[in-house]
């Protein structure tokens, strides 16, 4: 039975973020970054998501297509990244689509995120490639698990691309699915069989999932963006929302050239706090996604006071950068309240390296964002991404965003 009752949340105690193994307690920054730090992220690699292999060289790049688009407002660039091949692989490419502003001349930066239905959903422009990667059904104009002319701009509502674009950013996504599809097949398809060692089959307990691969693939873009000129590689925001948020919190956390994080409703495995077992919990996600982490979270499952780490510690593996996390009220599945306390008990590694943190410890009301270096909202509604979600992620990297490149 789900648990949708505060009073119901058993008590729990949290692993201290600045408190390291051998007990010493981090007073400096140099403590945090060079003992704790790495001693978190081999904590979340081991018993969550899974170690990512680090392949070497960046993906070959090729622009696929390039032209005007919004009324000549934009600069559309479509980039295929082609996976490194092995006989057993079916994974072969992934494209990102980019939006660039067209009137800035200036290396302009960029959000990054991943999308749920292929690039060709987030916006009506007739000229984005169709993908031709496995997608869900349940997305409108799938046909046999493959997109149709009926799906474009099918999830445009959840992609303020105008906004983005008229307030001088950039933007990048990704299709999720073409770098591992969205289903449990034992890791058969997508990337992993590239991670594969010669005898391997399949990932080892602590080697990653499908989240673990989508983030991978982020950070692939992200190599790429070193090499494009129009892009401003030190500033580049990765944002996601739902199983896309927990991916875009990992991908933040393990990669440091990120330079903000934007978290949209990512729940359970993203922001929220297992420990408080509210909404979905750690036994409900991995049955219904056995996919997503590594085998090791099993052990986890209704044992959460067991985790060596909760997700607070995941919020301060971001710090000193900007971390923005927002939850909608109607959506008591990804825990609300503990995706704000773990932004809240993540405050302490924040004020070490940066002076700043979250500005309050109170739970804000509906639709008052809080804005720090860490900033929260809830807003009224549903599951989702909607144009409240992008004001505020813009008015926070319009604030946070020079800062970190001075
Ligand atoms: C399910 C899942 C969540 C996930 C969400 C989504 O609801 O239980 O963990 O965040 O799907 O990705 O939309």
């Amino acid at each position: 039975m789900t648990n949708y009752d505060e009073t119901k949340v058993p008590q729990y105690e949290l692993p201290c973020p600045l408190t390291c193994m051998d007990g010493t307690k981090c007073i400096t920054p140099e403590q945090w970054f060079h003992v704790r730090r790495p001693e978190l992220l081999h904590l979340f690699s081991e018993n969550i998501y899974g170690k990512t292999p680090d392949l070497g060289n960046p993906l070959r790049a090729e622009i696929i297509e390039e032209g005007l688009a919004l009324s000549k407002r934009a600069l559309r660039r479509q980039i295929r990244l082609f996976f490194p091949q092995k006989t057993n692989t079916t994974a072969t490419h992934m494209d990102i689509l980019c939006y660039m502003p067209n009137q800035i001349k200036s290396p302009v930066p960029l959000f990054l995120g991943l999308n749920f239905a292929g690039n060709h959903t987030i916006h009506a422009d007739p000229s984005i490639l169709l993908t031709s990667s496995w997608i869900d059904e349940k997305w409108e104009g799938v046909v046999d698990h493959r997109a149709t002319e009926k799906s474009r701009g099918a999830q445009a509502l959840r992609w303020d691309v105008d906004q983005i674009i008229e307030r001088g950013y950039g933007l990048a996504t990704i299709y999720y699915g073409d770098i591992d599809p969205d289903f449990d097949d034992d890791y058969q398809n997508g990337v992993h069989p590239i991670f594969y060692r010669s005898d391997q089959k399949r990932p080892n307990d602590d080697e990653c999932g499908s989240i673990g691969a989508w983030a991978w693939g982020l950070s692939r873009a992200l190599d790429y963006f070193h090499t494009d000129e129009s892009i401003d590689y030190s500033r580049v925001a990765v944002f996601g929302h739902s199983r896309l948020g927990k991916a875009a919190l990992w991908a933040g956390a393990c990669d440091e050239r990120f330079a903000l994080v934007i978290s949209n409703e990512s729940g359970c495995g993203g922001a929220a706090l297992s420990r408080r077992c509210y909404g979905e919990t750690v036994k409900s996600i991995n049955e219904r996604f056995p996919h997503w982490f590594c085998n090791n979270f099993r052990k986890f499952n209704q044992n959460e006071n067991n985790l060596p780490i909760d997700q607070h510690q995941l919020i301060a593996l971001i710090a000193p950068r900007p971390i923005y996390i927002a939850s909608a009220f109607d959506d008591q599945w990804a825990d609300p309240k503990g995706e704000f306390l773990a932004g809240l008990y993540a405050d302490n590694v924040y004020r070490l390296t940066s002076n700043d943190g979250l500005p309050t410890k109170e739970f804000p009301p509906l639709e008052q964002a809080i804005m720090g270096r860490i900033s929260y909202h809830i807003r009224r509604g549903r599951h989702g991404v909607m144009p409240y979600d992008w004001n505020q992620f813009l008015d926070f990297s319009d604030s946070n965003i020079p800062e970190i490149n001075t």
